[in-house]
C-alpha cells in the first residue's frame, strides 16, 4: 500500500470486517432472539454486514447500507444481487457526520437493528495525519452526548458515533450490534447508564482483533437491546462469541465494577477510606528537578553537575522501582521546593541560596511548563505535595502495573522517600502502623475486592478512586477488618502476587 492509501485507510479507520466474522455476529444475534424489521449499517464499507444480514435475517423488510466511499458502494451494488431477497437492500452514499439520520428514521416503522463496525480512528490520529474525517465542529458541540466527551483531549470517533446511534433508540425498540474497541464499548455503556437510556440487555463478546483485523487491540462485539421502560445497565462480558460463561459488570456508587459477583460478595469491605491514598509528586520538568547520584556528585537530566544544599533534595522512587521492589536504595533524587501545594517559594533564596540559584538558572525550563496550574502558582511550584509526602513510612503501589503489589517503603538515607506521579501511597508515622495496614492490603479477600473494580486491560488500571473504596480506617479498624475474612485467611505469596 502506498503512503497516501495508507493515510486514507487511517483517516477512514478502514478495517473491513471479514464475511466469516459478520456471519458469526448475525448468528449470535439470532441466538439472542434479535429479529429486526429493519437493518441499518451506517458505515457499510464493502458490505460484509449487509450480506450477512440479508442471509441471516430473511424476515427483515429493509436493509439499508450507508457508506462514504463511492468505490466500495458501487462494488457492493453489483454484488448485492447475489444476496437473499436483494430487493430489500438500499445502498446510499453518505457521510455519517452530515447524514440526515433523523429524517431517515422518521420514515421507518418497526424494530431496527443497527449493525456494523465504525471507523477505527481517534481524533488525535486525525490531527497527526491532517485528516478531516471528524464531526463538524458546530454540530459536535451541540449534539446530545457531547457532554460525555468534553474535556477529553483524545477520543475514538467510534465512541462519538455510538453515542449518536444511542439517541436513535430514545423512542424506539431495537438493538445495536457493533464491533469496536473494548474500551469504547465500556465507555458507551457507561454513557447509556449516565443518560438513563432504555436499555433492556447488553453484552460484550471479546473477539480476536489480530486474527480478523491484524490489529493489536482489545476488541469486541457490543450488543445492546433497547426497550421502552427498561433500565438495566448491568452487562455480561464473554471471552468469545462462543463462550457460554460470562462475568457480570455494572455501575455502583459512581464506579464501573468489573466483576459484580465478587464485589457483592465482599460488599462489607466497601466504604470510604479514612487513610487517604495520594499520588506522588508532579513537576513536569525531570531535566531540572530530578537528579542522579554519580560518583558522589549529583547530576541533572541535562548531564550538568548540581551543587545544592541537601535541604530540598529527597530520595526518589519511580513507579517501576516500586513495582519491581527496588525500594531499599536509590541513586535518584528530586528537588521538592514546597511542603504544601501553593506554598510561597521565595524563602528558598534565604534558606538555601545555592538551590535558589540553581532553580533561577533553569527558570527557562520551569517557567515554560505547559500546564496552566504552574502559571497560577508560585514560581518553581510542584504538585502532589503535602504533609503526607514527608511521613517516614509509606505503603506504595504503581498505578501502571497489572498486579496489586503493595510495598512498605521506609526512609532512605534518613530522609522520607518521594514518589513520582505514577505511584499511589498511604503515609504513616510508624512502621508498626504501616505493617498492620500492609497485612490487610495483602489479604486474599482485600485483593479480590480491589480486583473486582479494576479493568486490568487499561493503561493505568490502579487508581486512587478504587483504592480509596476499601473501608480502611485507623489501625484499630484495620484489625477489625480482618473479621471480614474468616474463612480465607491465606496471605498471597510473592509468587501468587
Ligand atoms: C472499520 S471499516 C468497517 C466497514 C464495515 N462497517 C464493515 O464492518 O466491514 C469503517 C468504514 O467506515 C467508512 N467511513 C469512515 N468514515 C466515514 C464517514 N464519515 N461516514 C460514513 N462512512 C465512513 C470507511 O470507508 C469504512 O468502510
Amino acid at each position: 500500500m502506498n503512503s497516501s492509501a495508507q493515510q486514507t485507510k487511517i483517516e477512514y479507520g478502514d478495517f473491513q470486517t471479514p464475511l466469516e466474522l459478520a456471519n458469526c455476529v448475525c448468528q449470535k444475534l439470532k441466538e439472542l432472539g434479535v429479529s429486526p424489521d429493519i437493518v441499518i449499517e451506517p458505515t457499510c464499507g464493502v458490505g460484509a454486514f449487509v450480506e450477512a444480514s440479508a442471509n441471516r435475517f430473511p424476515n427483515a423488510k429493509k436493509i439499508i447500507g450507508i457508506e462514504v466511499n463511492e468505490i466500495y458502494l458501487s462494488n457492493l451494488q453489483k454484488r448485492k444481487t447475489a444476496f437473499t431477497n436483494s430487493e430489500r437492500i438500499t445502498l446510499q452514499q453518505g457521510n455519517f457526520f452530515g447524514f440526515d439520520w433523523k429524517e431517515m428514521l422518521s420514515n421507518l416503522d418497526g424494530s431496527i437493528l443497527v449493525i456494523g463496525n465504525f471507523p477505527w480512528v481517534t481524533n488525535s490520529q486525525q490531527g497527526t495525519i491532517g485528516g478531516a474525517n471528524l464531526p463538524e465542529k458546530l454540530n459536535f458541540q451541540h449534539r446530545n452526548g457531547f457532554d460525555a466527551m468534553t474535556g477529553k483531549s483524545n477520543f475514538d470517533i467510534s465512541e462519538w458515533m455510538l453515542i449518536q446511534v444511542g439517541e436513535w433508540f430514545k423512542n424506539r425498540n431495537g438493538a445495536l450490534a457493533m464491533l469496536c474497541k473494548t474500551s469504547v464499548a465500556r465507555k458507551f455503556l457507561h454513557h447509556l447508564h449516565a443518560q438513563k437510556a432504555n436499555v433492556f440487555h447488553s453484552a460484550i463478546y471479546s473477539i480476536d482483533a489480530k486474527k480478523y483485523f491484524d490489529a493489536s487491540v482489545e476488541a469486541c462485539l457490543l450488543v445492546c437491546e433497547f426497550r421502552e421502560n427498561s433500565q438495566n445497565y448491568d452487562y455480561d462480558v464473554y471471552e468469545s462469541l462462543e463462550s457460554k460463561t460470562s462475568q457480570r459488570v455494572g455501575h455502583r456508587n459512581g464506579l464501573t465494577i468489573r466483576d459484580l459477583d465478587t464485589f457483592e460478595k465482599f460488599g462489607a469491605l466497601y466504604g470510604n477510606s479514612e487513610l487517604k491514598w495520594r499520588s506522588g509528586v508532579k513537576h513536569d520538568c525531570s531535566e531540572v528537578m530530578e537528579l542522579k547520584k554519580q560518583d558522589d556528585a549529583l547530576v541533572n537530566g541535562a548531564g550538568e553537575l548540581v551543587d545544592i544544599e541537601p535541604a530540598y533534595v529527597y530520595p526518589l522512587l519511580k513507579g517501576s522501582d516500586v513495582a519491581n521492589n527496588r525500594i531499599k536504595s536509590t541513586n535518584r533524587f528530586v528537588i521538592v521546593p514546597q511542603k504544601t501545594v501553593g506554598e510561597p517559594t521565595n524563602s528558598i533564596k534565604r534558606l538555601a541560596p545555592k538551590t535558589w540559584k540553581y532553580l533561577e538558572n533553569h527558570a527557562e525550563y520551569l517557567d515554560n511548563r505547559k500546564s496552566r496550574i504552574y502559571r497560577d502558582n508560585p514560581r518553581f511550584s510542584i504538585f502532589g505535595v503535602g504533609s503526607y509526602t514527608f511521613s517516614p513510612y509509606k505503603i506504595a503501589i504503581c498505578g501502571l502495573y497489572k498486579t496489586l503489589d503493595f510495598r512498605l517503603v521506609g526512609e532512605l538515607n534518613d530522609k522520607p522517600v518521594v514518589f513520582d506521579d505514577t505511584v499511589y501511597f498511604l503515609s504513616f508515622g510508624t512502621e508498626e502502623e504501616a505493617r498492620k495496614v500492609l497485612y490487610t492490603l495483602l489479604s486474599r479477600n482485600v485483593q479480590d475486592f480491589f480486583s473486582s473494580m479494576i479493568f486490568w486491560d487499561e493503561k493505568r488500571p490502579i487508581k486512587t478512586g478504587i483504592l480509596n473504596r476499601l473501608n480502611l480506617q485507623t489501625p484499630k479498624t484495620v484489625q477489625a477488618l480482618r473479621l471480614f475474612e474468616p474463612k480465607n485467611k491465606k496471605r498471597l505469596s510473592a509468587e501468587e502476587r
